[in-house]
């Protein structure tokens, strides 16, 4: 249930999003960007509802998602980053937030924010956040939306160390996660590398 992009243009993107010589206007961008391929490669699996067009020339039968029954939830901060690349493609989804910074010493999640849209355990949700580290986020996170009630998740980040995806898999097998790399390991710090550092910091500048 992991799906890795492997594509030349994500390659290329990532290159410049890693270099700790980017900005931060180009890494926001960079992310974004990198968010929406991961959401188009997410939705392949969406059902389409039969509807009738006309266009200049004659009538079709065609499809159409009902962005409606989509969530969005971007883990704070970092997984904000990724929020406008993916409602650039389904701009009718709902949004929600959860609020979760990893300790510094313990390395543990600590949620401090928690709002979804309402009716949510009726809608598909996409959590956002670029690095799926330890996994103890995304757990967290996860877990929170089950309590709820959601039956169907889906995890995308930018990039994913192996033993987070590890501990992922084995706690929640029936969550699909989609990266655009899965890098080599995690540091003493628990930093993944080659990684490309602190995202939070990166997206919006604070260190
Ligand atoms: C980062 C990242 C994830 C988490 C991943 O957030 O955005 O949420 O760490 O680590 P884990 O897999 O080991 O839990 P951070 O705590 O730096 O907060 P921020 O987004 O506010 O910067
Ligand atoms: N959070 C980050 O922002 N980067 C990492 O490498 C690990 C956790």
């Amino acid at each position: 249930m992991v799906t890795e992009l492997n594509h030349p243009l994500v390659e290329h993107k990532l290159a410049i999003l890693r270099d700790e010589k980017t900005g931060t206007k180009k890494f926001r961008e960079l992310i974004g960007e990198l968010a929406m391929f991961l959401c188009y490669e997410a939705m392949r699996d969406a059902k389409l509802d039969e509807v009738k067009v006309k266009t200049p020339l004659e009538e079709m039968t065609t499809g159409m998602i009902n962005e409606d029954k989509y969530a969005f939830v971007p883990i704070l901060r970092a997984g904000l980053g990724m929020l406008d690349g993916v409602i650039s493609v389904v701009p009718n989804a709902k949004i929600g937030h959860i609020g979760m910074y990893r300790d510094e010493e313990t390395f543990e999640p600590v949620n401090y924010f928690f709002k979804v849209p309402k009716e949510i355990e009726k809608r598909e949700v996409v959590l956002l956040d670029p690095m799926l580290a330890t996994g103890g986020s995304a757990c967290d996170a996860i877990e929170l939306l089950k309590e709820k009630g959601v039956k169907k998740i889906k995890f995308l980040c930018i990039i994913a160390a192996p033993e987070g995806l590890e501990i992922v898999k084995k706690k929640h097998p029936d969550v699909e996660i989609f990266c655009t790399k899965i890098d080599r390991e995690l540091n003493e710090n628990k930093y993944i590398c080659p990684g490309l550092g602190d995202a939070g910091d990166r997206i919006f500048g604070t260190k």
